[in-house]
């Protein structure tokens, strides 16, 4: 059967650091917890510092159930990511490119165009395609940035990864060495360190509804 692709491109700016956005796109923990409403579980097949295969078990726009899908991630270039998906014996398949363009040390556009592979005689559903990715796209930026914004405040103020800030946890570590220090460039670790059981049994939601209780353990 002649194939063809469904396509829809999405695009915003955010006031981070690009490499604070790819660490959003690669931290797989907080899915399950801040996009709670497409999310159920989520684990980490294999992952590198360039790939990461991932199962996801998701609710998808306009599908009334979920289905699980397999999800590879590639960083192609520092500004590039591309994402397969895969699901329903591999009968639907959705590639997304991202490219991440930085403005500024501090500002970066978001470029996300995705293309579902479709035979020929669904090419009608082009529009309502469009629609629902670009509702999508917005949906999840706005879900993503309020973990964007404390990563970008904690980390302008010391934070480390599991140390957190040494003049919180030790009050004879002097808070002004930050203070004088508030260009602290952000660095991109690959893959991104883990604190749930993502990579065993996987990491699902413990209370169903809530914004701030029910992230993974
Ligand atoms: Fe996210």
């Amino acid at each position: 059967m002649k194939k063809t692709y469904l396509k829809s491109t999405s695009e915003a700016v955010a006031p981070f650091p690009k490499d604070l956005l790819l660490w959003n796109y690669w931290d797989h923990e907080h899915v399950v917890g801040t996009h709670f409403e497409h999310y159920k579980k989520v684990k980490i097949i294999r992952e590198n510092e360039k790939e990461c295969l991932s199962e996801r078990t998701a609710k998808l726009p306009l599908v009334p159930f979920y289905i699980t899908e397999q999800t590879l991630a590639k960083l192609e270039s520092p500004n590039k990511m591309l994402v397969y998906h895969s699901t329903l014996f591999n009968l639907v398949k959705v590639k997304q490119v991202f490219d991440f363009e930085e403005i500024d040390k501090n500002n970066c556009r978001v470029t996300r165009s995705d293309f579902l592979e479709i035979p020929y005689f669904l090419k009608f559903l082009q529009k309502l395609f469009d629609i629902i990715m670009k509702k999508w796209f917005v949906a999840v930026w706005a879900e993503d940035m309020p973990m964007r914004e404390r990563r970008y405040k904690v980390w302008k103020l010391g934070f480390k990864d599991f140390k957190g800030i040494d003049y919180v946890n030790d009050e004879k570590v002097n808070s002004n060495s930050y203070q004088r220090h508030p260009e602290r460039d952000y660095k991109l670790e690959l893959p991104v360190p883990k604190i749930t059981n993502i990579k065993k049994e996987g990491s699902f939601r413990l209370f169903k509804k809530s914004k701030h209780l029910g992230y993974s353990k």
